[in-house]
């Protein structure tokens, strides 16, 4: 079943251009996006004053990664939440208020109760879920499905970068609804989806060998760090997730902007420290304020591997490795910057002989609360 792979990670992940396709396909038409899902369900969008995320784990970081999509494009305020944390308060919700759920099996059982416990509260409920017919779509008003195939590996990589697909999906589609966005900001986004697929095997093509070199490398690391901002925040704090779970090293995951507010005590000479660079043409200055993280750390010792797009070469006197994606939209970049984080912590479990697949006391799928 794994196909010549090492591992159902290793194959998940050289999946993951066409599990982005695949998620894609069918839902673009003359040049905008239509989820035909949600064909008759525009009441889901139109009239809403809040919406909340609600997932577990990575799904979770998924889910902060599409707060950004859809405040810019449907302009609606956007919290997450943790699906656990959600249920033992008293959240203002009503019938105003759309809880889109994320769920590769569909079956986690905190979730499941966040999205019962919300439709009993009035909300309106939407569900981006991996596996036709599971328990959380029927239990949601509206589901949207993820295509990325089934997934085997205890880790999460390919279904992940479809269900950030799903979210700008989701966006986009909201915002057209909503008529938040314009025609013109429609189109380029979907060219940016498109483009996606081909970026990814270009991601993978690229820095695979360079990636699984610098794991080899790193066997003995005692613990990892991992910086982003804005996107790249949730995608420092996947990065960070995989590394524990499936590599037992210690590992933390920080908006960058924190740093001084207390990690930054954590560098010591030799502390490997992961930046996710966003790129200038989006925000110079997002970009010169990340550099400058980059150069505190540096300053106090930090062993500092940048993802940075092509050519941005702000990065290169204070990085000890460099690895490049290629040059997308801004809330697209995520997509390319958790492959070689993915590729890491599977190439640093592999490297301390342990089995990426099953890695100890997790389930696939968390059917208890
Ligand atoms: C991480 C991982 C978990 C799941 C989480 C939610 O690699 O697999 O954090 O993402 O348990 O699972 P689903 O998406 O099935 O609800």
């Amino acid at each position: 079943e794994k196909g010549g792979w090492p591992s159902f990670m290793a194959k998940e992940v050289a999946e993951e251009p066409d599990a982005v396709a695949n998620t894609i396909r069918g839902r673009v038409r003359d040049g905008a996006v239509v989820i035909p899902e949600l064909d008759g369900s525009d009441d889901l969008f139109r009239g809403v004053d809040r919406i909340i995320i609600t997932a577990c784990g990575t799904a979770s970081y998924a889910g902060m990664v599409g707060k950004y999509a859809l405040e810019q494009w449907a302009r609606v305020p956007v919290d997450v939440e943790l699906a656990h944390e959600f249920r033992y308060r008293d959240p203002v919700i009503g019938e105003n208020t759309l809880v889109v759920s994320i769920s590769q099996s569909g079956e986690t059982m905190d979730t499941l109760m966040a999205v019962k416990y919300a439709r009993e509260r009035g909300a309106r409920t939407l569900s981006i879920c991996n596996t036709q017919g599971a328990t959380i779509p029927r239990e949601s008003d509206a589901v949207v499905y993820t295509h990325a195939g089934p997934e085997v590996a205890v880790a999460s990589t390919k279904a992940f970068v479809a269900q950030i697909t799903a979210l700008l999906l989701l966006g986009l589609h909201a915002g057209r609804v909503r008529g938040t966005l314009s025609a013109a900001d429609g189109a380029a986004a979907v060219a940016e989806l498109d483009a996606l697929p081909a970026k990814i095997a270009e991601v993978l093509a690229e820095e695979q060998a360079h990636v699984t070199q610098l794991a080899g490398w790193m066997a003995d690391t005692r613990s990892v760090l991992f910086l982003g901002r804005h996107v790249g925040y949730p995608i420092a704090l996947e990065g960070a997730l995989k590394l524990k779970e499936i590599s037992y090293i210690h590992a933390e995951g920080f908006a960058a902007g924190e740093l001084k507010h207390g990690p930054i005590a954590l560098i010591e000479p030799g502390q490997p420290v992961f930046v996710l660079v966003p790129s200038p043409r989006h925000s110079a200055l997002l970009h010169a304020k990340v550099v400058s993280n980059i150069q505190e750390i540096r300053a106090r010792g930090a062993r500092v591997i940048v993802i940075a797009e092509e050519g941005d070469a702000a990065v290169l006197p204070f990085a000890d490795e460099v690895i490049r994606i290629p040059l997308a939209g801004a809330l697209f970049e995520p997509l390319l910057a958790v492959v070689p984080l993915q590729i890491f912590a599977m190439a640093l479990a592999t490297a301390k002989g342990l089995d990426v697949d099953q890695p100890r006391n997790l389930a696939k799928s968390v059917t208890v609360e």
